[in-house]
């Protein structure tokens, strides 16, 4: 007899096959027993009939609780009325291990707090099963475009010695007596990688003691980051709206269940094509102005202000040229401005705001220094930084797109945190 996935049963109307997973539900009616099997695949029906099994195995059933693992032997046979459309007559049961009847996950709504503390079993819900297979789409499919591109994935070290992204957000370890920091970006060593390279992207965990809690933000979080050479402002806005519409692209094709699951309205997805609209953040504080904010040129971007700006537009919006005060020291200024650095963010539609920031590189080891100078960036930890502008210095640029936030964005999810298997939170490190 064959061992299948349910996601597979539909080929396999009117055959006895044998399931392997979970009873998420069980109801009994006298003669009849209702188990309902998740396998991670799907999910099905099957049904116990006292008439048709063994006396051992109706009795084995009755006792099963939720969350029972077990493995049964059944017909499969399509039947309209059940919810994923067949249903299994159930000929033989055994149990792996019956559950403690205590499970805590319950149909009731529970708070956030509980269920971030369960949350290895909260993942076993359809919900959370769906917002996974998403967030591994999205994954495989970024690997695939950049793989497909000429890019070849260089990754970054975690532990290291400098700050990407300001002094902070670091998480600092001891690293046999010396400071080390978890990465808060692997940017810095992208820029080395395409020196040999060409075209290189790093994708891994990325870390940032952020001490406020917002909706959109994790201390740890996944990011995708390409580095290419010879790409201006404009090259780099162009990979990255083919990029995105790539990925909702490809969660379109392959995930319509879940998206169903997630009661997720795809109509936004699907207006997700190049181009992409672009303004200035000058453009950008004039039109939250005349939106009625109370913001000043040079002020940066919140999220209430991203939120604003992103529901005006129906695709993921552009906002470049940010001051050059506001951005990071590796950013080049603007030739024609030098208040402005050569800086965009994307901000995906639908009030989720940034989910890409990128920009051109700054190419001159004289302007580099007087930067880390200006921000008390000491330079010893990035010496080998600065070699990259003397042995052949290039026009470079590059961006970094947090998966988090994107899955969040594409499931229409309220919150980041259900958007990785395991957030890590402020205040929060359990489970
Ligand atoms: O804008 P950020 O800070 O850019 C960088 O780190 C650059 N060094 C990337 C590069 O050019 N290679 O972060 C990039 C993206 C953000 O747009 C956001 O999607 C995500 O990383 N991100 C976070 N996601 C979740 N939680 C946080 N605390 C995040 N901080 C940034
Ligand atoms: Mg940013």
């Amino acid at each position: 007899m064959k061992i299948v996935d349910i996601a597979e049963v539909s080929k396999y109307v009117g055959k006895e096959v044998v399931i392997r997973g979970w009873v998420y539900n069980h109801r009994s009616s006298g003669s009849i027993q209702f188990l309902l099997i998740r396998d991670g695949t799907g999910r099905i029906q099957g049904v116990v009939a006292r008439d048709e099994v063994d006396e051992g195995v109706f009795e084995l059933s009755d006792r099963l609780t939720m969350e029972s693992s077990v493995e049964v032997v059944g017909v499969v046979r399509e039947d309209e009325r059940a919810p994923e459309g067949y249903e299994l007559t159930i000929k033989d049961l055994k149990v792996f291990q019956v559950a403690d009847d205590d499970y805590p996950i319950q149909k009731k709504s529970h708070g956030v707090d509980f269920l971030l503390s369960n949350r290895h079993l909260w993942l076993r819900t359809e919900r959370q099963v769906a917002i996974l297979k998403i967030r591994a789409r999205v994954m495989k499919a970024s690997c695939d475009f950049f793989d497909d591109r000429g890019f070849v994935r260089v990754d970054a070290p975690i532990l290291t010695p400098s700050a990407c992204e300001g002094t902070t957000t670091l998480f600092e370890t001891n690293y046999f007596g010396e400071k080390a920091y978890l990465s808060q970006s692997g940017q810095l060593y992208n820029e080395a990688t395409i020196m040999a390279l060409g075209k290189t992207y790093c994708f891994g965990p990325t870390f940032r003691a952020e001490k406020s809690k917002t909706r959109r933000h994790c201390m740890e979080f996944w990011m995708v980051e390409p580095e290419m050479v010879f790409y201006d402002l404009n090259d780099n806005m162009k990979l990255q709206e083919e990029y995105v519409t790539y990925i909702v692209e490809e969660v379109l094709e392959h995930h319509q269940g879940e998206l169903t699951v997630l009661d997720r309205d795809i109509e936004p997805l699907k207006k997700v094509k190049p181009p992409f609209p672009r303004i200035t953040y000058k453009e950008a504080i004039e039109l939250l102005k005349s939106g009625g904010f109370d913001i000043e040129y040079g002020a940066s971007l919140g999220a209430d202000e991203e939120d604003a700006i992103s529901k005006k537009f129906e695709k993921p919006v552009f906002v470049h040229h940010f001051p050059a005060e506001q951005k990071a020291f590796y950013m080049k200024r603007d030739p024609q401005d030098e208040t402005l650095s050569l800086s965009v963010d994307l901000l995906a539609p639908e009030g989720y705001g940034e989910i890409i920031g990128g920009s051109v590189r700054e190419e001159s080891i004289e302007v580099l220094r007087e930067r880390m100078k200006m921000e008390g960036l000491p330079e010893e930890p990035i010496r080998w930084y600065l070699d990259l502008r003397r042995y052949g210095s290039v026009p470079h640029s590059g961006f970094g797109l947090g998966i988090g936030r994107t899955v969040m964005w594409i499931c229409g999810l309220k919150h980041i945190r259900e958007a990785i298997p395991f957030p890590r939170l402020l205040g929060r490190i359990y489970p």
